[in-house]
């Protein structure tokens, strides 16, 4: 078996002012992964170029943190065997017009900017950004049916 992670899940302003939270966090819980953080909150200016800080100098960056900081976001955070690669897998690519039916972006989303949901991409990421949204930490909780999930 992989390892036990917990990752970074974000919805965008665009899935909440769309009414998709319920739908996308439904996604992640169908999945068998485990909810173990969440928060609503209007990104400051500051946590959104702290998250974006890899994208500093690249073009769609002022506009990428107006976005981000345009509205309330959904902050979570995911717990479940490879977690990172199994929620970016449910996320699908950047551009929702490119993505795969099945997942996120490829049902919900139509643009690259507007694609509802951001996935932590490396444990280093995870992290960091897992900070940076709960600095006062995560509590983790033992599910009951857990080794209906895992074998
Ligand atoms: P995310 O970080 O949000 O989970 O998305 P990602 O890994 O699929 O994409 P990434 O390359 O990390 O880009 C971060 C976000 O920047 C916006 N973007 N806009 N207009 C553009 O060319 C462009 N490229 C990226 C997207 O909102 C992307 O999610
Ligand atoms: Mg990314």
């Amino acid at each position: 078996m992989g390892d036990m992670q917990t990752t970074y899940i974000m919805i965008k302003p665009d899935g909440v002012q769309r009414g998709l939270v319920g739908e996308i966090l439904a996604r992640f819980e169908n999945k068998g992964l485990r909810l173990v953080g969440l928060q609503q909150v209007i990104p400051s200016n500051e946590v959104a170029e702290a998250h974006y800080a890899v994208h500093k100098e690249r073009p769609f960056y002022p506009g990428l943190i107006k976005f981000i900081t345009s509205g309330p976001v959904i902050a979570m955070a995911w717990r479940g065997v490879e977690a990172i690669k199994v929620s970016r897998n449910l996320i699908g690519p950047t551009n929702g017009r490119d993505a795969s039916p099945g997942t996120i972006r490829g049902d919900l989303a139509m643009d690259i900017g507007h694609n509802l949901i951001h996935g932590s991409d490396s444990e280093d990421t995870a992290k960091y950004e897992l900070n940076l949204w709960f600095p006062d930490g995560i509590s983790d909780w033992k599910r009951d049916i857990e080794d209906q999930i895992y074998e």
